[in-house]
């Protein structure tokens, strides 16, 4: 197979989980639960391709509004997945860090987080972003807040430098699954220049060959930055 360019970054808006379901005549949390099994394959795969940092969407700001139920759900899955992940993280090397407002976590679900943060620090291999309580806009908000407290000046790289996501912050790709054609709130800032991939495929049905197809469409891509190439 030839060489092809592969992103350095990635970001995955993991959506579609609760149509998944409904074509079954399962509930929403059943797809939930599927689409949190597709998490670690595909994580496995992007890294295996050369990926270096990952980014995962899994609940957004404004996710709050779904019912409660779901919300519960959705909380439960993410506590097995850090869980589960304190010891792999260490073992393969990969540096976890969750990106959001935590603080309105329940104490369970802030401790399993930390845990995996702490596990993984030093961790050198690659950089898995988990985005929780998660809003691109709020995130932009928070810098320029923290700016002014330190009262630095507002330009566009001490805003960068004051997002959750500093080192190596700006995904080369984002993929949408799904079939929506739009961000809900994901990575404003750091997105201004990335490619954008968007498949009809649900989450829990986005694997290895779909990841490659994504891949693929990226290494055809003419990147420009507004020059001339
Ligand atoms: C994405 O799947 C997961 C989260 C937003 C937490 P959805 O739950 O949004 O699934 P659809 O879009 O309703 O199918
Ligand atoms: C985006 O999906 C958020 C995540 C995948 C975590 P949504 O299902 O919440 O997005 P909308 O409501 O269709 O824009
Ligand atoms: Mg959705």
């Amino acid at each position: 197979m030839a060489e092809i360019k592969i992103p350095n970054h990635v970001g995955i808006i993991m959506d579609g989980n609760g149509r998944w379901a409904k074509l079954r005549n399962r509930p929403r949390t059943f797809g939930h639960k599927k689409g949190s099994d597709n998490v670690d394959r595909i994580t496995t795969e992007a890294f295996k391709r050369g990926v270096k940092t990952l980014t995962l969407y899994a609940f957004s700001t404004e996710n709050w509004s779904r019912p409660k139920e779901e919300v519960d759900a959705l909380m439960g899955l993410l506590e097995k997945y850090f869980l589960k992940f304190i010891g792999k993280a260490v073992k393969k090397n990969v540096r976890v860090c969750v990106i959001g407002d935590k603080k309105v976590f329940s104490p369970k679900l802030q401790k399993v987080i930390k845990d995996c943060e702490d596990a993984s620090k030093k961790n050198t291999g690659n950089v898995l972003n988990i985005a929780i309580n998660y809003g691109g806009r709020q995130e932009i908000v928070r810098a320029v807040n923290n700016l002014i407290k330190k009262g630095k000046k507002i330009t566009v790289e001490s805003i960068s430098e004051n997002l959750y996501t500093t080192k190596n912050g700006e995904p080369d790709l984002i993929i949408r699954t799904g079939g929506e054609y739009r961000l809900s709130n994901f990575l404003m800032y750091q997105g201004a220049y990335s490619e954008l991939y968007f498949t009809d495929v649900l989450w829990p049905d986005f694997d290895e060959k779909e990841l490659d197809k994504a891949l693929d469409e990226y290494a055809k891509r003419n990147r420009r930055f507004g020059g001339v190439k």
